[in-house]
C-alpha cells in the first residue's frame, strides 16, 4: 500500500518519512537515523526522547533545515524541506522556525530586551514594533523586571527564557528545542517548561522539544521515543502508548508493555468488538482454532 503524501499533507503540518542520515568520519560511517517516520499536527507540542547518541539532535537539525538527510522526506505544509537550495533553506529557517539550544545563544554584550529585538531588527522590522513585541514576549515569560539585565546578570533559567523569546521574536510557526533544560536544576526546569507550554497554548506555536529527561518530555501532548536512529514507540497523553503498524503489518510492542502483559516470543491475535486482543500463546491446548498466531521480536 503506497501512501498519498500529498493528501496526508492536508492533515498534518509536518510529515517525516523514511528519514536516514549517515555521517562519514574518515573511512567510518555512522548511521545516525535509520528510517524515521512520524507526523506532527499544527499547534502540537511534541517531545522527542532517547538516550545519548540515538539521533535526536540529528533529527532536529533536519527538521530545521540546518543539515540535509542522506535519504527520506520531510514535508512542511506539503513542501519538501530536504530538497531546498541554500537560499530557500535559509528563508525557511528565518520565516518558519525558531531554535533554542542547551546553551542559550544570547549576545553577551546586550541586555535581555536588546537580545530579543535583534532578530527582528535583522529581519527589517520597524523598531517601535520590535520593541513592543520584545516587551510583550519578555512579559509573557515573566521577565518584565529583568529586561535591562545582560546574560551574565541573569540566572540559567532566566537566560533560557530570554532565549525562548529570541526564538519567538519573528513569530515562527515552529519552535525547535534541543535539550534546553539540560543545564538547569529541576525547579528552574519546571519554570522553563511551563513557559514553553504557555507559549504553545497561547500562540499556537508548534513545538518539538528534544530531551533525555522523561519528566521534561511529559510536558508535551505526545512523546516520541527514539533509539539507535529509529522510532521505538510513542505515548499520547489522551490515548496512552501508541505503536505503529508498518506496510508489512509489523508492529513494535515496547518491551515494558510486553513484560507487563506477559507476552513472550509468540502471541495470539483475536479481533474483538473493542479492537485487537494480543495475548500470550497458551500452549496447553485451550486455544480455539479461530486465533491467529504471530511472533514478536
Ligand atoms: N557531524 C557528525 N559527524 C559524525 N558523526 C556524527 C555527527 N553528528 C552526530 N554524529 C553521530 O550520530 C549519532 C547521533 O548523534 P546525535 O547528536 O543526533 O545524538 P543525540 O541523540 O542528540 O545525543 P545526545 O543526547 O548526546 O545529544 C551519534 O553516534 C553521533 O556520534
Ligand atoms: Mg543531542
Amino acid at each position: 500500500m503506497s501512501e498519498n503524501l500529498e493528501e496526508l499533507s492536508e492533515e498534518y503540518k509536518i510529515i517525516v518519512r523514511d528519514l536516514m542520515k549517515v555521517y562519514k568520519r574518515g573511512q567510518k560511517e555512522v548511521i545516525a537515523l535509520r528510517g524515521i517516520d512520524f507526523e506532527v499536527n499544527a499547534g502540537e507540542f511534541l517531545s522527542i526522547i532517547g538516550p545519548s547518541g540515538s539521533g535526536k539532535s540529528t533529527l532536529l537539525k533536519m527538521l530545521g533545515a540546518l543539515d540535509r538527510p542522506t535519504a527520506g522526506v520531510i514535508l512542511y505544509d506539503g513542501h519538501s524541506v530536504t530538497t531546498l537550495d541554500d537560499r530557500r533553506s535559509m528563508l525557511y529557517r528565518r520565516q518558519k522556525v525558531g531554535f533554542v539550544w542547551q546553551i542559550g545563544n544570547l549576545v553577551p554584550g546586550l541586555n535581555a530586551l536588546k537580545n530579543v529585538i535583534l532578530p527582528m531588527k535583522l529581519a527589517g522590522a520597524p523598531s517601535r514594533q520590535s520593541n513592543d513585541r520584545a516587551m510583550m514576549l519578555l512579559e509573557q515569560l515573566g521577565l518584565g523586571p529583568r529586561i535591562n539585565h545582560k546574560p551574565n546578570q541573569l540566572s540559567g533559567g532566566e537566560n533560557q527564557r530570554v532565549a525562548i523569546c529570541v526564538a519567538l521574536a519573528n513569530n515562527p510557526e515552529l519552535l525547535l528545542g534541543d535539550e534546553i533544560t539540560g543545564e538547569l536544576d529541576s525547579e528552574t526546569t519546571e519554570i522553563v517548561m511551563e513557559a514553553l507550554k504557555d507559549i504553545n497554548k497561547e500562540f499556537g506555536t508548534t513545538v518539538i522539544n528534544v530531551t533525555h529527561n522523561p519528566k521534561v518530555a511529559e510536558y508535551a501532548d505526545r512523546v516520541l521515543r527514539i533509539r539507535d536512529g529509529l522510532i521505538e514507540g510513542q505515548k499520547h497523553i489522551l490515548y496512552g502508548d501508541i505503536t505503529e503498524i508498518d506496510a508489512k503489518g509489523r508492529m513494535v510492542i515496547p518491551e515494558t508493555v510486553r513484560r507487563l502483559a506477559g507476552l513472550g516470543k509468540r502471541v495470539v491475535l483475536r479481533a474483538t468488538s473493542d479492537g485487537l486482543l494480543i495475548s500470550p500463546l497458551d500452549t496447553s491446548g485451550k486455544n480455539g482454532n479461530n486465533n491467529n498466531e504471530t511472533e514478536t521480536n
